[in-house]
């Protein structure tokens, strides 16, 4: 199959980063969140409603949709475990919701303390809340290719788990491999498998890159089709209940391959790289991508 000709970037960078990182003033995050949707990222998933005890760097997500400064055509998106978290986030003024499963019992336990059904249960009067707004609802399943605590994750479960969210109204399944330990022809197999049950055009690839392998993991699924990527700038952040797991491919990576194979975004690779160095000025850390630190070391010779 043909390669996308476009692909739709979900810039995850101020939730999944930033909730694994030191805390971050408020200011600096609203920053960041103009900063990427002036870079022409059109879908920005701002925060997370979810415990503060179990995750305290996003319990100021109130604040930084009440502080942003919002740009027409973009889609400013919360993450909820639960109808406390969608109620919350409709409060706050997101655009949209994720709701997150995994496709591993131990996983589920672990990151949402119920099982995958119990959290099936959960998100039920979640879509149904959000369906009586006229809401979209988008759906992660986490651990799609490794589970940090039960180790493999049979592609079945995965391609179940999706489908069950997809059956109970997610416009959009997002395959995250949460510890980024996958290679490309399993990437390629377990998309495959997700693509008999639900359309390729209601998939999204979000790949953490822990082993280095996710940007090779998504050159092998583009050609299948898949035509939505989740990304982070400056790669940051992990996931608090996945230990050692590192943060998300960097958005500015993937942005120079999509770039480079002809496939158009609509971002300005050079401002991403912008708000991703300016974020970093308040973490213990630089940039986690090739393409940012080459970019910065080209201005700076
Ligand atoms: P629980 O303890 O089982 O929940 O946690 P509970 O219903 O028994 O409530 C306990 C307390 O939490 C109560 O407060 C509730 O009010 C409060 P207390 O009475 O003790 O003061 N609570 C909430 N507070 C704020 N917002 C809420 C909320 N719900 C209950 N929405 C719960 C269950 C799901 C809440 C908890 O386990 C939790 O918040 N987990 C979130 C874990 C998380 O955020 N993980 C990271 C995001 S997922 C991820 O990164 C993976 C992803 O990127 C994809 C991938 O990479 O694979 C999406
Ligand atoms: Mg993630």
């Amino acid at each position: 199959m043909a390669l996308p000709a476009q692909v739709k970037i979900v810039e995850v960078g101020p939730r999944d980063g930033l909730q694994n990182e030191v805390a971050v003033p408020t200011a600096a995050k609203i920053a960041l969140v103009e900063a990427l949707a002036a870079a022409g990222l059109s879908y920005i998933e701002t925060g997370a409603f979810v415990s503060p005890k179990w995750v305290p760097q996003m319990a100021d997500s109130d604040a930084v949709f009440a502080g942003i400064n919002r740009q027409s055509g973009v889609t400013y998106a919360a993450l909820a475990p639960n109808l406390k978290g969608f109620d919350a986030a409709v409060a706050a003024g997101a655009d949209e919701v994720a709701i997150f499963a995994a496709a591993s019992e131990a996983f589920s336990q672990k990151n949402i303390n119920c099982s995958i059904a119990e959290s099936f249960a959960r998100f039920a009067p979640v879509i149904e809340a959000a369906r009586a707004r006229n809401m979209r609802i988008r759906g992660y399943v986490s651990c799609v290719l490794g589970c940090p605590y039960q180790g493999d994750v049979a592609i079945s479960q995965v391609a179940e788990v999706a489908a069950h969210l997809a059956a109970m109204g997610c416009y959009e399944i997002s395959l995250g491999d949460t510890i980024g330990v996958g290679t490309p022809l399993q990437a390629q197999r377990m998309l495959a498998a997700v693509a008999e049950q639900v359309p390729m055009q209601q998939l999204a690839l979000h790949f953490h890159n822990t082993y280095g392998q996710a940007l090779a993991n998504i050159a092998a699924c583009l050609p299948m089709g898949v035509s939505t990527i989740d990304s982070a700038v400056a790669g940051l952040g992990g996931c608090p209940y996945a230990k050692g797991a590192s943060g998300n491919v960097a958005t500015e990576d993937v942005l120079y391959l999509l770039h480079g194979m002809g496939i158009a975004t609509g971002v300005d690779l050079s401002a991403v790289v912008n708000a991703g160095a300016a974020i970093c000025n308040y973490l213990e850390h630089g940039p986690r991508s090739n393409v940012a630190l080459a970019e910065l070391a080209k201005r700076n010779p």
